[in-house]
């Protein structure tokens, strides 16, 4: 009798009783495993055997765990993105080119961007390129950009649509060979290519491994390319930053974004390093910084310009710190490759515990909590 029991206060919304919450566990532990096994494998081989194993359905033999029933608590709704069931999306960097959207739908992140894709392929920088930091839960990449070009992905697209119904963004950036000074034409080029293939896109002017692509991160180049994309599109266009910047640096490109219209702002991408690899730093530690750019930008639109937080989000109590400083949702990348497959349901478990403690019913009440 006492399995059957519910473990919890039904108020709630939770509906998995003891028994349920055991295998939702156990499925979660060996989704674990088979990450960890993956992790004895070199980094990017590790990669595309994961692409590879989604792209086929592998992660179909894995248990799955049950269905959470968690959705009035946590779903909200992003501007310009619209209703998502949960918080938490797949960051950009992982599915390229865009091969395993269904696949990574089933895994139950609530939104997936795709890319970086520039409107040319290119193979990228020389291997090895990804690097794991396991002691510190974070990862060094210096892909460059690795990606099959605009033109493939939207034929691929065409072809094979998704058939999932979780909001998709595209991630799209200029081409290493491309100057600074046309830029502009690149991500336009990008833009007209993919059209309504997605919900919204990401102009990427922050990773660290397109030489000066960083420096395309300036009111300047922001209003020109806000001018030639148009009032009507640049309603779904969000930009994707770095964490890098000085605080007057961030707040004048948020307010440029705000003025210019830009949907929004996705704060941030990973931290340029030369030790011990030169790249771009992901993973646990950039935790705090991830919180200090949110209120940065706060301070700047008072919760008017959207942001989605990215960079070290490892656990429920991460995603809940992310909500209260004003993200209306959060991307993982690293944490996915240390906690493996069933890393969402794990985290909306710690999530849904977060919120309780904290006397929140809605992940919607939480959001910009912090700032009351
Ligand atoms: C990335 N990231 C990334 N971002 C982006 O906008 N375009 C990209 O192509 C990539 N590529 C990429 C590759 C690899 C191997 C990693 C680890 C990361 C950055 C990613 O989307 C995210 O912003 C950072 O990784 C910080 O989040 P996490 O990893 O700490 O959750």
């Amino acid at each position: 009798m006492q399995s059957n029991r519910y473990k919890f206060d039904m108020n709630t919304g939770i509906e998995l009783h003891s028994q349920a919450i055991k295998r939702v566990q156990k499925a979660i532990a060996l989704g674990e495993l088979s990450a960890a096994c993956l992790r004895m494998l070199p980094a990017e081989t590790a990669h595309d055997l994961a692409l590879h194993a989604l792209k086929k359905g592998w992660h179909r033999v894995l248990p799955r765990p049950e269905v959470l029933h968690l959705t009035h608590m946590m779903k909200s709704h992003v501007r310009t993105i619209g209703p998502i069931l949960h918080p938490i999306g797949l960051a950009a960097g992982f599915d390229k080119n865009a091969h395993c959207i269904d696949a990574l739908a089933d895994l139950n992140f609530s939104s997936l961007e795709v890319g970086t894709i520039t409107p040319i392929g290119q193979i990228g920088n020389k291997k090895p390129r990804l690097f794991r930091l396991p002691a510190q839960r974070s990862l060094i990449n210096r892909m460059g950009f690795n990606n099959i070009g605009a033109q493939a992905v939207s034929q691929n697209w065409k072809n094979n649509p998704p058939q999932t119904k979780v909001p998709i963004g595209i991630n799209i950036g200029k081409n290493k060979v491309t100057a600074n000074e046309a830029a502009v034409d690149d991500y336009m080029k990008s833009l007209d290519l993919l059209a309504g293939l997605a919900q919204y896109f990401v102009v990427n002017i922050s990773s660290p491994n397109t030489p000066g692509l960083r420096e395309l991160a300036e009111p300047g180049f922001i209003k020109s390319l806000g001018h030639m994309i148009g009032p009507t599109r640049l309603e779904n266009v969000w930009l994707k930053l770095d964490p890098d910047m000085t605080k007057p640096q961030l707040q004048k490109l948020t307010q440029t974004a705000a003025e210019v219209g830009f949907a929004g702002l996705i704060l941030a991408n990973t931290h340029a390093v030369t030790w011990p690899e030169t790249g771009g730093f992901s993973g646990a530690p950039l935790a705090t910084r991830a919180c200090q750019l949110l209120e940065w930008c706060h301070e700047v639109h008072n919760g008017q310009l959207p942001m989605i937080s990215v960079g070290g989000v490892f656990s429920g109590s991460d995603v809940y710190e992310r909500l209260i400083r004003g993200a209306s949702m959060v991307q993982i990348y690293t944490a996915f490759v240390y906690r493996g497959p069933w890393v969402v349901t794990g985290m909306l478990l710690e999530l849904r515990h977060e919120l309780q403690l904290r006397g929140f019913r809605t992940v919607e009440e939480a959001i910009g909590s912090h700032y009351e």
